[in-house]
């Protein structure tokens, strides 16, 4: 893929359409079954700098009226990921997921995963335990939709492991390509010392969204993320080979996003690779990479230089 071609409105020509803006407006110029995968991350409500804390029940009605937009646009083989936290009133969280999971669920579409993304590093409570979670409602739109489980498998534990017995005896007993990744997702969050840190409070790690990307779309569909944030989503998706589509509300992220994106482009942008293992202090054990790699992150693109990234640790 060569230059990154971007229009910022409604462009269906164009590899990324970053508005800056309400997505409510972008939304209006979207056709229906228009994208294949819809990722994001809401704004919580839990008083980051770039939001007004709102009453609980208003804030469900905003959501409301962006979650049906997204599931008209969906095509019928798509996904929708919404990726929350808790709202935290008083010292008593109450956990997104559960009080929007109705949202999409009348509108029938099909939670097919709640995939818990743990990580290590956030606020230490006093009070309650430290949070060390945010969970991914991953729903479809229908019973027949795109999942690529072998784009997106992990090493198996004992990859040599063999049957003992039985008519396959001493054949491998595991998938040569890896396991499935389960729900339960280990990914360093962006935190201060994270190579991807912008000045966004919480912007995605780019590696939760490829897995996403690769697992439930296909080269050249179109992905949304209607709260683009510093543009994660959109990396992630031109990363791949598809296309991406979203909405900023803040001048100064959509700024970053377009400097990110250029980055890109000259081969500057660094990234975390999405096959590292997390750092274990603890650990004796040298990392070994997997021997199929080539399935693991196949990107021919050169647009993204994953040889210069820095190290997490
Ligand atoms: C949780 S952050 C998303 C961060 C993003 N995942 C990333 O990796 O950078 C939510 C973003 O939604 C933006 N936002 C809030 N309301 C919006 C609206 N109505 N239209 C577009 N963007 C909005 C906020 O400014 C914020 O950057």
């Amino acid at each position: 893929m060569g230059k990154i071609n971007c229009s910022d409105k409604f462009d269906p020509t164009v590899d990324f359409v970053n508005f800056k803006g309400d997505v409510k407006s972008l939304l209006k110029n979207i056709p229906d079954q228009f994208v294949q995968l819809v990722v994001t991350s809401p704004p919580y409500n839990i008083g980051k700098s770039y939001e007004k804390r709102t009453d609980l029940s208003d804030y469900l009605k905003q959501q409301e009226v962006i979650i049906n937009e997204c599931i008209r646009i969906l095509k019928p083989s798509g996904s929708i990921c919404w990726q929350v936290g808790n709202y935290i009133d008083n010292g008593e969280i109450i956990p997104l997921d559960i009080v929007l999971f109705n949202l999409f669920a009348k509108n029938g579409l099909k939670l097919r995963n709640r995939i818990i993304w743990h990580f290590g590093h956030g606020l230490h409570a006093k009070k309650r335990f430290s949070g060390r979670y945010e969970v991914v409602l991953w729903f479809t739109k229908s019973d027949d939709y795109i999942f690529n489980l072998d784009t997106i498998r992990v090493p198996q534990k004992y990859p040599n492991k063999k049957y003992f017995k039985g008519p396959n005896k001493g054949e491998l007993s595991g998938n040569p390509l890896g396991k499935n990744p389960s729900d339960v997702w280990e990914i360093p969050n962006v935190k201060a010392n994270h190579i991807e840190k912008t000045i966004h409070p919480c912007q995605f790690p780019v590696e939760l969204i490829e897995r996403l990307v690769l697992a439930l779309s296909n080269e050249n569909d179109w992905v949304f993320d209607p709260f683009l944030g510093v543009g994660t989503t959109a990396i992630a998706a031109l990363l791949h080979n598809r296309k991406a589509i979203g909405a900023e509300i803040q001048d100064e992220y959509y700024a970053i996003t377009k400097e990110r994106i250029k980055s890109a482009e000259e081969g500057r942008l660094r990234i975390r690779p999405m096959d590292r293992e997390v750092y274990d202090p603890d650990s004796t054990d040298e990392y070994i990479p997997p021997k199929y790699i080539e399935i693991g992150v196949p990107s021919q693109n050169k647009l993204f230089d994953r040889k210069n990234e820095g190290d997490n640790k």
